[in-house]
C-alpha cells in the first residue's frame, strides 16, 4: 500500500466534532453569498476547508483561462506559502490527476487511483513535495475551475465518512461561489472593454472635429505672418491683426486643454460627500456672472439628501457647466435660474440623488437637441459673449456615465431648458 511520510506535528490538529462541521457548512454558505471581492472568498474557502480537514495548511488554485495555467489565490500557514509555486501549469500531475479522478482524493485513493490511471505519473512525488495530503476540486460541468490542495491531515486510521461528505458539501459550496465571482469579473472585464471602444470611437470624432476646428485659427495666423513683413509700418494692421492672432492661439489652446481633459482616463476617484454641499460651492462660483446679467437663482436643496460616493472635481466640473450653459442662454435678456436637489428612490429600493438646473433662456430647438452632447456641437461662436468648442456636454456626459448616473434634458424655444441629473448613492 502506498504509504506517505507524516511529519510528526500531524497530531497536534484535532478534527472538528459533528455539530461544528455542521455549523461550519451552514455559516460557510451564508458568508460567501455576501462576499464578492476574489481574494476575499478564495481566503474563506482556503481556511474553511482547512478547518473540516483538520488540516495544517492548504492552498487554493483558480484556472487563469488567459494565460492557461492555474493561479494561487488563497494559501493558509506558512508552508503553503513557502512549498506551492504561484502558478501551475495545466498539464501538471497535480491538476491532471484531479481532472481524471473527478472528486476528492486522499491519500488512501491515491495508490489505486494510480493503479487505475497513470503509475508513474508525478502525483505522488508532487503531493510530497508540497506536504499535500488531500485535493480537493471545483468542478462545474466538467471543467476544473479551481482546485484546493489540503496539507497534513489526521492519520489515515482515522479519516472518517463525515469530514469527507462535509468537505465535499464545503466543496460545492466553494465551487458556486468561485464560478460566480469568476463570472462577474468576465461581465466586468468586458463591460470595461466596451466602454475603452466607446471612448476610441469618440476619441476619432474628437481628432476629426479638433482638425476642424483650428484650420480656421491656423489660417488667420499664417496669413497674419504672411503680410506682416509688408504691413510692419501699418500700426491699424499690426493692432488689429494681432490681437486677432492672439485670440485663436488662445482658442486653439483651450482646444487643446479640453480635449487633454476628455482623453485622460476619467476613472473617478469616489470619496463620500455631501452633495448639497458641492451644488452650493458652484452656485457660489456663478452669483456674480448670474447677477451682473440680470439672473435671479432659486435654489431649493432638499435637507435629506444622501451622502453620496463620487469624485468631487469631476462633479464639479458638470455643475459648472450645466450652470455656465443656464447662464449662457439667457445673457441676453436675464432670467431665473431654478436649482433643486432632492431625493429619488427607484425600483429595488436603490436611493439616488438628483438635481435639476432649469433655465428661462431662449431654449434648445428640437433638431438640435439629440446633438448637445456630441463633441464639438455649439451654437456659440464668434458673435456671442465668448466663442464655445462644444466639449463642455460631452465631458459632463462622460463623467456622469462614469459614475453610472443618469442625464436628461427637456427644453422649449423661447421658454427655457432643464437639465436632470440622477446619480447612485453607492455604498461608502
Ligand atoms: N441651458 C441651455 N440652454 C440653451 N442651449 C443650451 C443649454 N445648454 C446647452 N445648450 C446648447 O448645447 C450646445 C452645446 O453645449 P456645450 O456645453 O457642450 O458646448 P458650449 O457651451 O457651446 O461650449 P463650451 O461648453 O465648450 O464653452 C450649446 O452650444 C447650446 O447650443
Ligand atoms: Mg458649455
Amino acid at each position: 500500500m502506498f504509504v506517505m511520510a507524516l511529519p510528526s506535528s500531524h497530531t497536534d490538529i484535532l478534527p472538528p466534532s459533528t455539530s461544528e462541521l455542521l455549523d461550519g457548512v451552514t455559516r460557510f454558505s451564508a458568508e460567501l453569498g455576501t462576499m464578492t471581492d476574489l481574494t476575499a472568498i478564495g481566503d474563506r474557502i482556503i481556511q474553511e476547508l482547512c478547518h473540516a480537514g483538520a488540516t495544517t495548511h492548504g492552498t487554493l488554485f483558480l484556472l487563469d483561462r488567459e494565460h492557461e495555467c492555474y493561479r494561487r489565490v488563497s494559501t493558509v500557514g506558512p508552508i503553503a506559502l513557502a512549498l506551492t509555486p504561484p502558478m501551475l501549469a495545466i498539464s501538471h500531475p497535480l491538476p491532471h490527476h484531479i481532472l481524471t479522478i473527478n472528486r476528492i482524493i486522499t491519500r488512501d485513493d491515491l495508490a489505486g487511483d494510480l493503479q487505475e490511471t497513470d503509475p508513474g505519473t508525478g502525483v505522488h512525488a508532487a503531493m510530497e513535495a508540497l506536504q499535500v495530503t488531500r485535493l480537493v476540486p471545483h468542478f462545474i460541468k466538467n471543467r476544473l475551475i479551481a482546485f484546493s490542495l489540503l496539507g497534513i491531515a489526521q492519520p489515515i486510521a482515522e479519516e472518517n465518512a463525515l469530514t469527507k461528505s462535509v468537505l465535499a458539501a464545503l466543496a460545492q459550496i466553494a465551487t458556486n461561489a468561485l464560478d460566480t465571482i469568476v463570472l462577474y469579473e468576465d461581465l466586468h472585464r468586458s463591460h470595461m472593454l466596451m466602454k475603452r471602444t466607446d471612448r476610441l470611437k469618440s476619441l476619432e470624432t474628437i481628432a476629426g472635429g479638433f482638425a476642424h476646428e483650428i484650420r480656421n485659427p491656423l489660417t488667420s495666423i499664417k496669413t497674419f505672418i504672411q503680410l506682416a513683413p509688408q504691413r510692419k509700418d501699418d500700426p491699424q494692421f499690426i493692432h488689429g491683426f494681432s490681437k486677432m492672432v492672439l485670440d485663436d492661439v488662445y482658442r486653439i489652446e483651450r482646444l487643446i486643454q479640453e480635449i487633454l481633459d476628455y482623453a485622460r482616463y476619467m476613472e473617478p476617484k469616489l470619496t463620500d460627500e455631501d452633495f448639497n454641499d458641492i451644488v452650493a460651492s458652484c452656485l457660489h462660483f456663478i452669483d456674480v456672472k448670474a447677477d451682473r446679467q440680470g439672473i435671479k437663482i432659486e435654489k431649493e436643496l432638499a435637507p435629506d439628501l444622501p451622502r453620496v460616493m463620487l469624485d468631487r472635481q469631476q462633479i464639479k466640473q458638470v455643475l459648472l457647466n450645466l450652470l455656465l450653459n443656464a447662464v449662457d442662454s439667457m445673457a441676453k435678456s436675464g432670467g431665473r435660474l431654478r436649482v433643486q436637489t432632492r431625493k429619488l428612490t427607484k425600483p429595488g429600493d436603490i436611493v439616488w440623488v438628483h438635481i435639476e438646473i432649469k433655465d428661462t433662456g431662449e431654449g434648445i430647438q428640437e433638431t438640435n437637441l439629440d446633438h448637445v452632447f456630441d463633441p464639438f456641437f455649439t451654437t456659440k461662436h464668434a458673435s456671442g459673449e465668448h466663442e464655445g468648442t462644444g466639449l463642455g456636454l460631452t465631458i459632463v456626459h462622460q463623467i456622469i456615465q462614469e459614475h453610472h448616473g443618469e442625464i436628461r434634458v427637456e427644453s422649449s424655444v423661447g421658454v427655457g431648458t432643464t437639465f436632470f441629473v440622477s446619480l447612485p448613492a453607492l455604498p461608502a
